[in-house]
């Protein structure tokens, strides 16, 4: 059964539309890329599907069944956790404490069990465990706001931008740990605007802009041909027929 399916979906903010007539069904248990411009509806397209923005039209399933209006955390329930762009930690809070909210509806031992799954995915998180979320590096901080979405234990994971403002040693430690997500099971949505990152780790990419989704591809494809790639980012190709 399919996991996630997205039909036409429409979203923005008061009378502007930033998404507009967005359609896919990633695969389960593989890695979708998302790239597009600065304003080209990415982060919206992500909230759409986690319910913090409202469809103005469309549909959302989740394993066949209508999303409809469930409110955001009722969908967090069901399985779709997103880490949003810029971290968005509690600062004045622990490494710990802020991990520990992200399962904050388990039980004690699973709470446990899940910290220690996210420490194995990222180990420099072990050191700081106690240390406030304010005080930490960047790389740090988006390791915590990956993992706190983990503990929910998530079936379908959206990920926002997460190499924004890190140094490039310290992006190639979160991304080496998304192939390994995707072998215990979890599914990714992966929001970027560089896209020779994502070209990496994607099983298959959609190009958006202005709100609508002008390319969509293959991954493999794309990395036989990365200028083919690049130009229908830049818009260079991007003609009525190319569409998808
Ligand atoms: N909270 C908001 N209130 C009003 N307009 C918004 C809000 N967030 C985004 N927008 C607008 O919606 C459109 C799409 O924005 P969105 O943030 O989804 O784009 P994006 O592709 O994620 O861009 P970026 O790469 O800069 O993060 C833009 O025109 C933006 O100005
Ligand atoms: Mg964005």
């Amino acid at each position: 059964m399919t996991l996630l399916r997205t039909t036409n979906i429409r979203a923005g903010y008061g009378d502007l539309i930033a998404i507009n007539g967005i359609s896919l069904e990633p695969s389960e248990g593989s890695l979708l890329g998302v790239i597009g411009p600065n304003g080209a509806g990415k982060s919206t397209l992500l909230r759409a599907i986690t319910g913090v923005v409202p469809l103005k039209s469309g549909s959302i399933e989740w394993r066949g069944e209508e999303l409809g209006k469930l409110t955001a955390d009722k969908r967090a329930r069901k399985g779709i956790a997103m880490v949003q762009e810029g971290r968005r930690l509690f600062k004045s809070l622990s490494v710990k404490d802020n991990l520990l909210l992200g399962a904050f509806h388990a039980k004690r031992a699973e709470r446990a069990a899940r910290e220690a799954e996210v420490i194995e995915l990222f180990p420099p998180l072990k050191n700081i465990l106690g240390r406030n979320a304010g005080v930490l590096s960047g790389g740090e901080q988006q390791m915590v706001a990956v993992g706190r979405a983990l503990m929910a234990r998530p079936s379908c994971l959206l990920i926002d931008e997460p190499s924004l403002g890190l140094a490039p040693i310290i992006v190639d430690e979160i991304y080496e740990a998304l192939p390994r997500l995707i072998e215990t099971g979890v599914s990714i949505i992966l929001v970027e605007q560089e896209v020779g990152r994502v070209l990496e780790v994607a099983d298959n990419l959609i190009v958006l802009h202005e709100g609508t989704k002008v390319y969509e591809g293959d991954g493999e494809e794309f990395r036989q041909n990365p200028d083919a790639l690049t130009a229908v980012y830049l818009g260079q190709t991007v003609t009525e027929g190319d569409a998808a």
